[in-house]
């Protein structure tokens, strides 16, 4: 078994979206192996997205995470990471692939809805960022 890291996104959170992106976790074979609410602090914002920290997005980012609570959660399936990915779409919803969840609701490249891990190193640091090992089951 695979885990990766969900997040719901303050927009995906303020358009009511939290059952729908569950709903198509559940009916895809992504257990919920873990989840909270959260509002993110500017700092824990930015150790999140630390890989990006030279991006000219990054603030952009940080302030658009910390705009609102989010949804965390862990997700487990024997190819979890790249399942996530695939019901998640592109980053760039121009670019996602019809049936997407960020085709479907995100509005840009920055506020699309949901994260998700992008490899095993990653999901690896982002899941302890958040979870810690009794929380997760
Ligand atoms: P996410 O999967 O959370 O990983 C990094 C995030 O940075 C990404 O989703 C977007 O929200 C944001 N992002 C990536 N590329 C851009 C960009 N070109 N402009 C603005 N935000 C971006």
């Amino acid at each position: 078994m695979q885990k990766t890291l969900s997040i719901i996104k303050p927009d995906g959170v303020s358009k009511k979206l939290i059952g729908e992106v569950i709903r198509r976790f559940e009916s895809n074979g992504l257990k919920i192996a873990a989840l909270k609410m959260k509002k993110l602090s500017k700092t824990e914002a930015e150790g999140f997205y630390y890989v990006h920290r030279e991006r000219p997005f990054f603030g952009e980012l940080v302030e658009f995470m910390i705009s609102g609570p989010v949804v965390l959660m862990v997700l487990e399936a024997p190819d979890a990471i790249k399942q996530n990915r695939e019901l998640m779409g592109a980053t760039d919803p121009a670019e996602a692939k019809e049936g997407t969840i960020r085709k479907q609701w995100a509005e840009n490249k920055q506020n699309n809805i949901v994260h998700g891990s992008d490899s095993e190193e990653s999901a690896s640091f982002e899941i302890g960022y958040f979870f810690s090992g009794i929380e997760i089951f």
